[in-house]
Formats: structure tokens, sequence, C-alpha cells
């Protein structure tokens, strides 16, 4: 419950075309300041100013990482629950809502393609790449382990690059499928799986931040190393999660919090790692649970980056 001076103040941030039109487009999952910004037309400091007042309020919370931060809608109170209520009343017809679902589309697309001119660059040497720094044989081995004497039909690799987990995982699946979005990485896939002889798994072109067309049922999907390419993970757990069959099981790898901010500017990556909050509440939102979550430090441990396992599993079936 709150007192009256509490739900006048919420009200007064919401109550404003600019921080209205950003709860709408918050609505649509997390996005960076950078982002809003050049999507609403208005300069920095305005929109900072902004989303100032609607995280005083608890309308919004706010993420910094690095040298970006990121809003999202605050996940519970009564700022979010007004944020929410209030979106649900707004007509996808309003003229500023259209507008502005247009140019996110537009900020969006263009940062998939920047990604995807990145992973064009990369796809040959991206087996070499993958692999600086980062503990990837203590976290095979843990993917390994955590599928050792299970019968998994179906797997799905989301973003699956070289097919890497699609070969690494081979003995464990009667049917793989990777996506990505790549044509470059998927052509890399291809070859490699033809020269393994891995005839049980196939690699297809697809984004994975749209399934909708998809028909793909998983019994377990990984994401490996790709979360941290998107401004809203949880979006893509989202997404992810309409493919999972009931009682399926999803594995996370990727970073642990960093600040390593040359990695945004030099290849591709969107987020600096993942917490453990952030990824508990992207699975709650895709009703799933975090089972087990393991993180392995850096070989190197003054330039390298530690990397977390996370197992999700179907919230609504917890007799895993
Ligand atoms: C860092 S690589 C990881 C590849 C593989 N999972 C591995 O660990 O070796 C990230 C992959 O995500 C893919 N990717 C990025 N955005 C994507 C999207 N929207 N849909 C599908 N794949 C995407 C890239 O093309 C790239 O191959």
């Amino acid at each position: 419950m709150n007192d009256t001076a509490d739900l006048v103040g919420v009200l007064r941030a919401a109550g404003e075309t600019t921080r209205l039109r950003l709860l709408a487009l918050l609505a649509d999952g997390e996005q960076s300041v950078k982002d809003l910004t050049e999507i609403l037309g208005q300069s920095q400091p305005r929109v900072s100013r902004h989303l100032k007042l609607l995280a005083d309020a608890g309308l919004v919370s706010r993420n910094a990482e690095g040298a970006w931060a990121y809003y999202g809608l605050a996940p519970e109170g009564a700022g979010g629950d007004l944020a929410r209520w209030l979106i649900s009343r707004l007509s996808p017809d309003d003229p500023d809502r259209l507008r502005d679902t247009k140019r996110l589309e537009a900020v969006r697309l263009a940062q998939a393609e920047q990604a995807a001119e990145y992973f064009a660059k990369v796809a040959d040497s991206w087996d070499l790449l993958r692999s600086l720094h980062v503990p990837e044989e203590a976290v095979e081995a843990a993917i390994v382990k955590t599928l050792e004497g299970r019968a998994v039909d179906t797997l799905v690799d989301l973003g699956t690059g070289t097919g890497r987990m699609l070969e690494l995982l081979a003995g464990h699946y009667r049917r793989g499928i990777g996506i990505d979005a790549s044509r470059e990485m998927i052509a890399v896939a291809r070859a490699k799986l033809a020269a393994t002889s891995i005839g049980h798994a196939q690699v297809r072109l697809g984004d994975i931040s749209d399934l909708d067309g998809v028909a793909l049922k998983a019994d377990m999907i990984i994401v490996h190393q790709v979360l941290h390419y998107f401004d809203d993970p949880g979006r893509v757990l989202l997404q992810a999660r309409r493919a999972l069959k009931p009682g399926g099981e999803m594995l996370i790898v990727d970073f642990a919090p960093h600040g390593l901010e040359f990695l945004r500017s030099h290849h591709a990556h969107r987020r600096l790692g993942l917490s453990e909050a952030q990824m508990t509440a992207w699975a709650r939102a895709a009703d799933l649970a975090v089972a087990d979550l393991q993180c392995f430090p850096p070989t190197n441990p003054t330039e390298g980056l530690t990397v977390c396992l996370w197992r999700l599993i179907d919230e609504t079936d917890r007799s895993l």
C-alpha cells in the first residue's frame, strides 16, 4: 500500500507526453538511453532527465552497464503496475505510438545488420576467436555433464554460429537443429557438420528474436554466447520459451557482468555480461526457473572473462 503523496508522485511522473511515450517503448523490452534518444529524436540530457523522473517515481528500473544504462518497466510496485495499466489503455493506432514503434524497429534492424556484418567478417576465424581467454574447456565439460546419461529428443541451438554446440553434444540428442542469422556462420557450420559426419543435426538461417514463424518444439534449447548481442536478452528468452516443449530445459551460457567496453565498440556486444539477478527475472518472466548456476573464472585472470552456465527449467513442470 502507498500513501497519497507517493501515488501523486507516480501520477505526476507518468502524466507527460514524452514520459508516456518512453513507458510505451519500454513495454516492448529493455532499451538503452542511446537508442531511446535516437527513437524519440530528443537530446540525450532531455531523455535522461525524463527517465530519471520515471525511475525516481518507481515507474521504471535502471541498470547501469559500463558507459551505457538500460531502462525497463519496474518489475513490481505501484509504479510498475501503473505503467503497465497505462500502456494497456494506449491505442495501438495512436500516431506517436505508431511512429515510435516504427523507429524502434528501424533501430533494432540497424543493430541486427551491424551484428550480421561483424559475424560475416569473423565466421571463418570464429572457432579461434571464441576461445580467447575464456574457460572454454571447463564450460564445455560442464555442458556435457548436464546432458550425461540423458536422452534428449530434439535439441535446438539458438545462435548456433559455427555449430560447435551441435558438434559437442552430438552424442546426446536424436535430432539437432541450429539456427543463426548469419549466412556465413551457417555455411561454416554446415561444412563442419558434414566434415564430422554429424548427419542428425541441421542448421537453418533464422532470426532468434522472432521465432513466431518457426514451427519448432525442443526438449532442450541451448543459447551459448549469444544473449549479450541483444539489448533485451529477456525478449529472446521469451521467444525461445515458445519453442520449448512442456517440461523442457534451457542451457544458457554467457559472460558474468564485466567492464570491457571495447567488446561493444569492436565486437558487436550490447550487454556487458548478464547478472544472476537479471537472469532470474528474465527466466521468471518466461515461466522458467533457474535450477542451477555454475560460473567459471577466466583462464587469464588479468584479461579474461568469467563465463556462467545457467540451467533453466519449465516453471510449470517442477518435477525435473
Ligand atoms: C558469439 S556467436 C556464438 C555462436 C555459438 N553459439 C558459439 O558459442 O560458438 C553469436 C552468434 O549469434 C548469432 N546471432 C546474433 N544475432 C542473431 C539473431 N538475431 N538471430 C540468430 N542468430 C543471431 C550470430 O550470427 C553468431 O553466430
